[in-house]
């Protein structure tokens, strides 16, 4: 009887909590040692005075999201600029901590593939399931581990497309149109004939989507989306102040049984400086950045690129006629992104060389001195990866198991925020 009513006190605290929690719109998770702290607590008020009761402890879920477009071979500049940074923040910064209001906060990382995102650019059908399943043994082959992070296929979450299209009708045109990415591959795509897709017109919507759907806080990203970014900041404000105001959605909240706080959290961009690997520049051309759709493989080093292409890319790279390689000339954009990435790719064991080093070492060389340098440095930081990617993509059973583990906890969350959207924008709930 004593353990009967223990259990039930220990459960209705536990219910407490969580819906405490749950109305702040933050998860409770009750660890082993917050139920023994409420099972002793139980226990002995019934044998001692009452005493205040401790603290209770607080949590809440901080959640990171990004993604890569599996738009043929993930380059230097999407390993540098996003997934290693996703790989270092997962290593060093998913441990619980306390945050300034006394929450113990749980970090939840979810990379994705944005295979919706690749066929916003004229594809070939045959390319794409191969191209996404490379891009997540990639992920897993960079450092990403399924048991701190889940990786899934954003098609494999419907909830994307529906948030896009409700978010789309949300959206003014005038904030599309002044984003530069649509501006320059329009022009481009133009200049060649070729027609542009309504969907690329509307691919920071359905970026916004993905992010907006996990409640994301962090978005770790290279400089080139810190546009995108900000105009998934403008929409969650527009749409917390279009549709999260009022007794009406109060009223609608509590009739379909959800908080009535506004749908979606601001998120906000983790981009590394630019010397780290935030914007890696073409091989061809030190002003442009290293992009996949650049028609010149040589102007970027994919990262399953052999050693044999990478010694060959360093080469062939542009350089110029000065003597002596210097850093953070303007004159020499190709130079300091050359630097940046002999920089970038030193071992990270401690025993890399440092931004001083690598200056001191350069001064006085020629390129020819320095480019053999330069591709040994990729060749040695590549190498593991590829043979780890190797193994990960033979292993076709173990990566479906990832992703469709990955595709059903994203699944989880991405659901419960598209109901809170349709419950905002005033749909009628299924029953
Ligand atoms: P995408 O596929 O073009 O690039 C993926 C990531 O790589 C970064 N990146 C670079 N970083 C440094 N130097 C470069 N030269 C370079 N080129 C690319 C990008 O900044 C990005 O972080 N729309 C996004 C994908 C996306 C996404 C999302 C990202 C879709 N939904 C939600 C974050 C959250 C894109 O096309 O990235």
């Amino acid at each position: 009887m004593k353990i009967h009513s223990t259990t039930t006190m220990i459960a209705t605290s536990t219910v407490i909590l969580a819906s405490t929690a749950f109305r702040r719109g933050l998860s409770f998770t009750p660890t082993t040692t917050t139920l023994r702290r409420m099972a002793s607590t139980s226990l002995s008020s019934t044998t001692s005075p009452p005493t205040t009761p401790p603290p209770k402890p607080k949590t809440r879920t901080r959640r990171i999201l990004s993604g890569v477009q599996p738009t043929g071979s993930l380059h230097l500049g999407n390993y540098l600029g996003a997934i290693r940074q996703w790989v270092d923040f997962q290593n060093k910064e998913t441990e619980p901590f306390e945050d300034e209001n006394g929450f113990i906060v749980n970090t939840e990382n979810y990379f994705c593939v944005v295979d919706l995102h690749a066929i916003t650019m004229p594809h070939d059908p045959k390319e794409l399931g191969e191209s996404t399943l490379s891009s997540a043994a990639l992920y897993l082959a960079a450092g990403i581990d399924p048991e701190k992070s889940r990786v899934f296929i954003q098609s494999h979450v419907a909830p994307h497309a529906e948030l896009c299209w409700l978010l789309n009708c949300a959206t003014p045109m005038n904030w599309l149109e002044r984003m530069i990415q649509y501006k320059d591959k329009s022009a481009k795509a133009e200049s060649s004939d070729s027609s542009v897709g309504v969907g690329l017109f509307t691919y920071p919507v359905l970026m916004a989507a993905d992010i907006l759907l996990y409640q994301a806080e962090r978005v770790p990203v290279g400089e080139d989306q810190r546009q995108h970014l900000e105009l998934a900041r403008d929409i969650t404000r527009r749409w917390n102040d279009l549709y999260c105001k009022g007794g009406a959605f109060k009223k609608r909240c509590k009739k379909a049984g959800i908080p009535s706080y506004p749908t979606f959290t601001e998120p906000e961009a983790m981009i590394l400086s630019k010397g780290d690997g935030a914007r890696v520049m073409s091989l061809s051309d030190g002003s442009s950045k290293m992009s996949k759709s650049d028609a010149d493989d040589n102007s970027r080093i994919n990262v399953l690129d052999p050693p044999k292409v990478i010694r060959q890319k360093v080469k062939k790279c542009k350089t110029d006629a000065a003597v002596g390689i210097t850093w953070d000339d303007p004159e020499r954009p190709e130079a300091t992104n050359l630097l940046n990435i002999y920089l970038a790719v030193q071992p990270s064991d401690g025993s890399g060389k440092t931004r001083a080093d690598i200056e001191e070492e350069v001064k006085d060389m020629t390129w020819g001195d320095f480019k053999p340098v330069l591709a040994e440095a990729i060749v040695e930081h590549l190498e593991p990866i590829q043979k780890r990617y190797k193994e990960v993509r033979e292993d076709e059973e173990y990566l479906m198991g990832v992703l469709g583990d990955g595709a059903d906890s994203a699944n989880e969350i991405a659901s419960k925020t598209l109901n809170a959207a349709r419950v905002a924008m005033g749909f009628v709930a299924r029953v």
